[in-house]
């Protein structure tokens, strides 16, 4: 017997590439109920040779369903997730909503899957922000050896981590720089994003950092461990699909270079391609529909003591977001549930 799955924001990119990756990793699904708003109601998406049809989220009862993969934002999770709870099948939500909640765990499957235990208090387990997903997954077998004291981060965010409203708009405004009849100016985005860059991503903190940076402070600390610190800042690139990361990471513990790599390699969830010539790196196209986190340009820093950089790549969309929700619900799966 398998599981009665619910796909929660089944329309939007998220929510589609669950629906691939439940194919893709044939996940024991015996029945499964595809939602979003109101005015997608009937609108089809793809699961794997099958064609399913929306139905509303609104008028959805989730009595007898298994497990629901939210990907809605916010709002709708804050609204539908304690329905779905309450209703006995668990919540594995992508948006931010439960992230900080002490009753509900923050869980990356290849660095704290025992997290998933904790998820009865409130039948709901939260899944990480996208640019801490990829972040974590490194860290973790580097600070199992050497003891991370401190992180610094700077992202490279592709305009896929704001939905679909943040691809259409590089698409259309790339174009319209072509035809300056047609101007594109900025909506989604606080300033144009063809052809820019944009040091801001989420509001304003009222320490100068932006949410989004302070998510990957509390996240990492909430996943791996408290006393690592964190300090990041976060940048919109004009990158459809893909986030990167340049990490420079301080220890208590010396760690070399060579070592470094090779316990990277062993790493789960992770893909070294680190050669030091010209293209043997990766950059965030190479990484779309993969599902590694692949890491290149390991190096000593040596301007401090137990220092190491390198940089970080993968899928936002399923690292990031859709594959770690998946993993999660195999490790509730696996762990507690046990059908399939
Ligand atoms: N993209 C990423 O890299 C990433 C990473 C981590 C987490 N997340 C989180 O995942 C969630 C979804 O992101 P996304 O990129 O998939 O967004 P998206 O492409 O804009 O899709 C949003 C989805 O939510 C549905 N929805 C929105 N409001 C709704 C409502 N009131 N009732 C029912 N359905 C509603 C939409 O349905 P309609 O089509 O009917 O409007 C659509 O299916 C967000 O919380 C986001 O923060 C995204």
């Amino acid at each position: 017997m398998g599981y009665k799955i619910v796909v929660v924001g089944a329309t939007g990119n998220v929510g589609r590439e669950m629906l691939n990756i439940l194919d893709e990793r044939q996940f024991p699904v015996d029945e499964i109920a595809v939602l979003a708003s109101r005015k997608s109601l009937g609108t089809e998406v793809s699961f794997g040779d099958k064609t399913l049809t929306t139905k509303d989220l609104d008028t959805f009862d989730f009595t007898g369903w298994d497990i629901a993969l939210f990907a809605v934002g916010s709002e709708a999770t804050k609204i539908y997730a304690p329905k779905s709870a309450a209703a006995g099948c668990v919540v594995i939500d992508n948006s931010s909503l439960y992230r900080y909640d002490p009753d509900v765990p923050l869980v990356v499957p290849e660095v704290n899957p025992e997290a998933v235990l904790g998820y009865s208090k409130k039948n709901i387990i939260a899944n990480p922000n996208c640019s801490t997903a990829q972040m974590v997954v490194a860290l973790k077998p580097l600070h199992d050896r050497a003891r991370i004291k401190r992180v610094v981060v700077s992202t490279y965010q592709s305009v896929s981590g704001s939905g679909k409203e943040g691809i259409d708009e590089l698409w259309d405004q790339t174009k319209s720089i072509y035809n300056p009849t047609d101007d594109k100016p900025a909506k989604k985005f606080t300033k144009q994003i063809a052809f820019n860059v944009i040091p801001h991503i989420d509001v304003f903190m009222e320490d100068g950092s932006t949410k989004e940076e302070w998510k990957m402070v509390v996240e990492t600390k909430k996943i791996i461990d408290p006393k690592i610190k964190v300090t990041a800042t976060c940048v919109r690139v004009p990158v459809f699909v893909g986030h990167s990361e340049a990490i420079n990471i301080e220890f208590e513990d010396h760690l070399d270079e060579d070592e470094a790599r090779d316990i990277l390699r062993e790493a789960p969830g992770i893909m070294v391609i680190d050669k030091r010539e010209d293209g043997g790196y990766v950059s965030p196209v190479e990484c779309v529909g993969d599902y590694a986190t692949f890491i290149s340009r390991i190096r000593q820093d040596s301007t401090i003591d137990n220092g190491l950089n390198l940089w970080c790549v993968s899928d936002n969309l399923r690292k990031g977001a859709a594959l770690n929700a998946v993993q999660i619900a195999e490790t509730l799966g696996t762990r507690v549930l046990k059908k399939g």
